[in-house]
């Protein structure tokens, strides 16, 4: 793209708050929150272009939505409404939404099952939709969420025209002892997401798929040549010299970052994804899958020059500049000693182990057709039926030669080790024909090297990266970590839970799977 950097500066982004606070006590709420068209300006140098993305009105809408502010313990209902136009603004047909609380522990009837869609007036909607008003009841421990749209075959397109947004869950009383930077100023969100521009301003996209005979429709990923934080191409944000709190969001459909600062601070990460590290941990670089994030601090009054411009590696090496004022600033925030402390990770307290086998379909001639997980579709009879309230183990088996974020509705999860799978080809083969990982022996194969978490992704997350030719061990929790009580709601109802990968293009072509909890 040859569009000139950091010309606008970094927009905050509005936000609504999910409780009242009339009575000083704060109280549920129900908010009516749309999905509008509306026209939006990514850079200073191109014209405005018509986004679908949320707002409490066409008006106030934004790309990213508003940021949702809600309490734990304090139950929020949202009634989501499409106010879309016929036709989308990029190739494919219909605009069929519904929203999706990332992260969020919710009852299955308001956790934005793919077959819940609705299109505009509820006129038509897809088999699962079974209510207006959804429940949020933030039952769980403080941290960052997303909120996006999650229609069936649609996700990818629907992100990419600007359907999501930001949704924290605070509490005050665990929060404030650390003594983080608060406030506006101080604590922001960074929403990274990959976009490339027509001339005339609009998102582009392929209008066509690598296998048209397959999927005329379909590529197996969206890469933009255009990085955009908060709704602007490559931004800067004036800064003083003293701590910030960066809650940092991939929301790219493909694109992963690897994050530094070109002058050489370290990014001091608090939490990952919708939870806190027990520990802060200082780390030179961050990769950020999508749908992944980061709670960082930066302390910029240990910066020596005037400017940090904040990298990932080639082909798209900037993401946004940070220009640092000169002369020190107050600060009374801190870095504590200590974060959060949640229930302890462990495989010994799984009540059962499954094999999660990652496929990859190719064509001779076009490349990757399918992904599949455990050779299976979406469609097809639910296979993952995990106890509510239960801890499982999921060694989660990447057959192909990319990343794959995993993304576990409801549940939280976290990574132990990685193990390389030794003579894959072998193991695939077999794999291929008989989709059984015991069968094909794979206590034999994962014994290759072990790839070590590191220390800033250790914690209860909602994406982990699953590494090609790896076996990862991850531990899965299906209750709440920060109390260890169960879900205080039916999860075992219908239309039940999923799971997917979490680059949306493959979400898209099959890489999801249905998961229906049990008593
Ligand atoms: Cu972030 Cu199933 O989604
Ligand atoms: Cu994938």
């Amino acid at each position: 793209s040859s569009l000139k950097l950091y010309v606008d500066s970094l927009p905050a982004i509005p936000k609504i708050y999910g409780y009242s606070n009339e009575s000083g006590t704060p109280k549920s709420t129900t908010l009516t929150i749309g999905m509008f068209a509306k026209k939006w300006k990514f850079h200073r140098d191109l014209p405005s272009t018509t986004v679908f993305v949320f707002g409490t009105s066409a008006d106030t809408a934004t790309f990213p939505g508003p940021v949702i502010e809600a309490l734990q313990g304090v139950p929020l209902y949202v009634k989501w409404e499409n106010h879309l136009p016929q036709a989308h603004i990029l190739p494919n047909a219909g605009v069929p939404a519904v929203v999706h609380l990332h992260g969020g522990v919710n009852e299955p009837q308001s956790d934005g099952s793919a077959f819940a869609w609705f299109t505009p007036g509820y006129r038509e909607k897809g088999e699962a939709w079974s209510k207006k008003v959804y429940t949020y009841p933030n039952v769980q421990h403080p941290g960052n969420l997303l909120y996006h749209d999650h229609a069936l075959g649609l996700t990818r397109i629907n992100l990419l025209a600007g359907l999501l947004g930001a949704y924290v869950i605070r509490n005050p009383k665990v929060e404030h002892p650390f003594g983080l930077p608060s406030g506006d100023l101080y604590d922001r969100h960074l929403i990274l997401a990959d976009r490339s521009f027509n001339a005339d301003g609009s998102i582009y996209m392929n209008k066509t798929g690598n296998n048209p005979s397959i999927h005329p429709q379909w590529q197996p990923e969206y890469f933009g040549d255009a990085i955009v934080v908060n709704g602007k191409a490559w931004p800067y944000l004036k800064v003083r010299r003293r701590k910030y709190r960066f809650r940092i969001t991939n929301v790219s459909n493909a694109r992963h970052f690897l994050l530094a600062l070109s002058n050489g601070l370290p990014f001091i990460v608090v939490g990952s994804d919708s939870s806190y590290l027990s520990a802060p941990v200082r780390t030179a670089t961050i990769l950020l899958a999508p749908a992944e994030g980061f709670d960082v601090v930066i302390d910029f009054s240990k910066a020596t020059a005037g400017e940090a411009e904040l990298t990932n590696s080639a082909p798209y090496p900037r993401v946004m500049k940070f220009i640092i004022a000169a002369g020190n600033a107050t600060d009374e925030s801190r870095i504590p000693t200590n974060l959060a402390s949640y229930s302890a990770a462990k495989t010994s307290d799984a009540s059962v182990k499954r094999y999660i086998t990652l496929y990859e379909y190719m064509s001779a001639t076009d490349g990757p057709t399918h992904l599949y997980i455990n050779g299976k579709r979406f469609t097809d009879p639910v296979t993952e039926k995990p106890k509510a309230g239960s801890t499982e183990v999921w060694e989660v088996i990447n057959l192909t030669a990319d990343h794959h974020p995993l993304h576990i509705h409801l549940a939280v999860f976290q990574a132990i080790k990685a193990r390389e799978i030794v003579d894959l080809e072998t193991f695939k083969n077999c794999m291929t024909q008989f989709k059984d990982a015991v069968k094909c022996n794979i206590s034999s194969h994962a014994t290759g090297k072990i790839l070590n978490i590191p220390a800033h992704e250790k914690t209860w997350k909602n994406v982990v990266k699953i590494e090609p030719g790896h076996m990862t061990t991850i531990v899965v929790k299906f209750r709440l970590v920060d109390t260890d009580e169960p879900y205080p709601f039916d999860a075992t109802a219908q239309p039940g839970y999923v799971y997917h990968c979490h680059i949306l293009d493959h979400e898209d072509n099959e890489m999801i799977r249905p998961m229906n909890l049990v008593k």
